[in-house]
């Protein structure tokens, strides 16, 4: 099974942490969405999106990849990271309108020093820790087993 995750990670580094724990032990292609345009996906039978939650929404450029690349009938699943709490509509909007699939989401704090955040050393510290970390392995190991890639 080939596996892409499509990412922004802007502020910490949080999101991408969470990722290349899943990518450490996984055959999982890692796409950065800040450096990539365009790209065929038809290939992979899985496809993540990756970001961290900037004004309550996925970073643009993920929401950009996924309108200009994402094809119909594809099986998805939703990764954020964020400093106060989990948003997926912005992806789920632009995933409804292209008709593919949701297989799962995961979400895990992220160490937010935004705006007056700055001022008291930040919040959400330690974030993602270990026991984000191995959530999140938990999580990508669960969808790859649903009954739909076990063919
Ligand atoms: C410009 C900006 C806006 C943010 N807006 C939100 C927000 O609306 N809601 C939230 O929960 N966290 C918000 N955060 C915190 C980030 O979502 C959080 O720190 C996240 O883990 C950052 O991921 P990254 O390090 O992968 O970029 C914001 C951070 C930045 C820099």
């Amino acid at each position: 099974m080939k596996t892409a995750i499509v990412y922004a990670s802007v502020h910490h580094g949080n999101t991408k942490k969470i990722i290349d724990e899943i990518a450490k032990t996984k055959d999982v292609e890692l796409i950065d969405a800040t450096q990539t345009v365009e790209k065929d996906l038809s290939e992979y039978d899985l496809i993540g999106f990756a970001s961290g939650v900037y004004g309550g929404k996925f970073h643009q450029s993920v929401l950009k990849f996924a309108s200009v690349n994402l094809t119909d009938n594809k099986n998805v699943f939703l990764i954020c990271t964020y400093g106060g709490r989990p948003v997926f509509k912005s992806i789920e909007q632009v995933i409804a309108y292209k008709h593919d699939n949701i297989v799962g989401r995961f979400s895990c704090k992220g160490f937010d020093t935004f705006g007056p955040f700055k001022l008291i050393g930040g919040v959400s510290k330690g974030h993602p820790d270990e026991k984000d970390l191995a959530a999140a392995v938990e999580f990508y190991n669960g969808l790859t087993e649903q009954p739909v890639f076990l063919k």
